[in-house]
């Protein structure tokens, strides 16, 4: 088994099955999305730069799912329900995976009150809103279903300069086990994925800077930044039948990070 996958294994099998991706015109979003589309999921793509969702889309041309895109802001509701409203008329949604996020790291005495906002209303508030006017549609349609929020190892632990970040990857953390909880009964399992630091456009400026980088890859036992498709298999995991006891739980993709 190689330690570096560079696609997410494709033995899970959803065909039929239709996912909605928020954050999914890039990095881990665009990697989970595709690796829904291979395992033949049918995905709504979720983000607001429309550029980017086409080119997943393009991506996914040769895939045996069929992706779309919808335009939204998660900040805000009105916004998000339009998204979850426009993804149910393509058919009842199975999966949802909530991945928008944003992160500005620096020194919490310089931080604001805009960045507080900015992180919170994107990483908790969006999530929040998601789950709401999804879990609304699962209830209703009595068939169950599976929410994945993209957490981080920092809903776990503190990391410095990142305080606004790990405050709402802790809630997010509590969000995720208190639905979990709330929805169990309706069959609707929720979970999260949590990774260490992954190769993305978020991160790509953080390891310009070569001491972080080396800080970075100290901490992580299996001494290697992780890729968008790690998290996809843990995402794929979590929303295939391999799963179907699995709910409030919080599932490290990290190397061991916080395991040391
Ligand atoms: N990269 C890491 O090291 C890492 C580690 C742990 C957890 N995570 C988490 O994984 C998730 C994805 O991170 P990433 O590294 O893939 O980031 P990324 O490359 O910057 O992609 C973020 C995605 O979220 C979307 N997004 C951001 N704000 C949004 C909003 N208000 N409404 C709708 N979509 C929005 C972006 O699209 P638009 O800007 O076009 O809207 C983009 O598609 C985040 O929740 C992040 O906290 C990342």
């Amino acid at each position: 088994m190689s330690a570096s996958p560079r696609s997410a294994p494709m033995t899970v099998r959803l065909d039929g099955a239709h996912a909605i991706v928020t954050g999914a015109g890039r990095g881990i979003g665009r990697a989970c999305a595709l690796a829904l589309l291979k395992a033949g999921a049918n995905v709504t793509l979720v983000a607001r730069s429309g550029d980017q969702l086409d080119e997943v889309i393009e991506a996914a041309s040769s895939l045996d799912g069929e992706a779309y895109k919808h335009l939204a802001d998660v900040r805000l509701e009105d916004e998000v329900e339009a998204a979850v409203e426009a993804a149910m008329q393509r058919g009842p949604i199975d999966i949802c995976v909530n991945c928008a996020g944003v992160n500005q790291p620096g020194p919490t005495v310089a931080s604001t009150v805009a960045q507080w906002d900015l992180i919170i209303d994107t990483n908790l508030r969006g999530s929040f809103l998601v789950c709401r006017a999804v879990g609304r549609r699962l209830l209703e349609a009595k068939r169950g279903g599976r929410i994945i929020n993209i957490s981080s190892d920092l809903g776990s632990v503190g990391y410095p300069q990142r305080a606004i970040y790990c405050a709402s990857k802790h809630g997010l953390d509590g969000l995720t086990r208190a639905l979990a909880v709330e929805w169990a009964k309706d069959g609707i399992t929720v979970n999260a994925v949590a990774p260490t630091f992954i190769n993305t456009p978020l991160t790509k400026p953080m390891f310009e800077d070569k001491e972080f980088l080396e800080e970075v890859l100290r901490r992580i036992p299996m001494g290697r930044i992780g890729e968008p498709e790690d998290v996809a298999g843990a995402v794929l995991f979590l929303a295939s039948d391999a799963a179907n006891l699995v709910t409030g739980e919080i599932l490290r993709c990290d190397g061991g990070w916080v395991a040391w």
